[in-house]
C-alpha cells in the first residue's frame, strides 16, 4: 500500500472537505495518509519516491490559494526535476470564470514539467454544477486509489 501526502490549497474549505474525503477513503483502502495546509518544501520532498495528490481551488485571476501558492513558488524554484513522484490531481474551480480551474491546471503543468509521473486524468469540480464537491469526488478518489 502507498504513503499518499495530500497537499490542500483552499479559500472557503471546499477543496479541503474533498481533502479530508479522499484521506478517509484512500485510509479505508489501506493507504497511509496525511493532509497538508500550508506546506513546507520539506514536506513535500518527503514524498519525493512516492506519492501525492494535490487539492485545490482558483482564486482571484486564474491563481492558486495563498495557503498552496508559496509551494507551488519554492517548487519551481528549487526543485527542477521530480522523475520519481507520482501524482494525482483534483482542481476546484467555477466555469464562469474564463480561468477555470486555472490553480490546479497551473500545478499539473508544473509538475509534468518536472517529469513527474500523474496517475490519472485530472479531477475538475466546478462549482455551477456541483454542491458537495466531497461528494462528486468520491467515485473518482476510489478509482485513482484503485490505480496506486
Ligand atoms: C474571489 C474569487 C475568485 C475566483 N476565481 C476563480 C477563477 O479564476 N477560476 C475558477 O475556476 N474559479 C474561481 N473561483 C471559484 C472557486 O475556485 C470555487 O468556488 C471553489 O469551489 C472554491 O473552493 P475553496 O472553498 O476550496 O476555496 C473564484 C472564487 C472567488 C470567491
Amino acid at each position: 500500500m502507498a504513503k499518499i501526502g495530500i497537499f490542500v490549497g483552499t479559500i472557503y474549505g471546499n477543496a479541503l472537505a474533498v481533502a479530508e474525503e479522499a484521506q478517509q477513503i484512500l485510509g479505508q483502502q489501506g493507504h497511509e495518509v496525511e493532509i497538508y495546509e500550508d506546506a513546507t518544501l520539506e514536506q513535500w520532498q518527503m514524498y519525493q519516491q512516492q506519492i501525492v495528490l494535490v487539492v485545490t481551488s482558483t482564486t482571484g485571476q486564474g491563481d492558486l490559494p495563498d495557503n498552496i501558492q508559496p509551494l507551488y513558488t519554492e517548487i519551481s524554484d528549487n526543485l527542477g526535476y521530480q522523475p520519481g513522484l507520482r501524482y494525482g490531481l483534483i482542481a476546484l474551480g467555477d466555469s464562469s470564470y474564463d480561468t477555470f480551474c486555472g490553480g490546479g491546471r497551473a500545478f499539473d503543468k508544473l509538475l509534468q514539467e518536472q517529469g513527474a509521473k500523474r496517475i490519472g486524468d485530472v479531477l475538475l469540480i466546478d462549482a455551477i454544477d456541483v454542491v458537495e464537491p466531497e461528494v462528486f469526488a468520491q467515485n473518482w478518489i476510489e478509482e485513482w486509489g484503485s490505480l496506486l
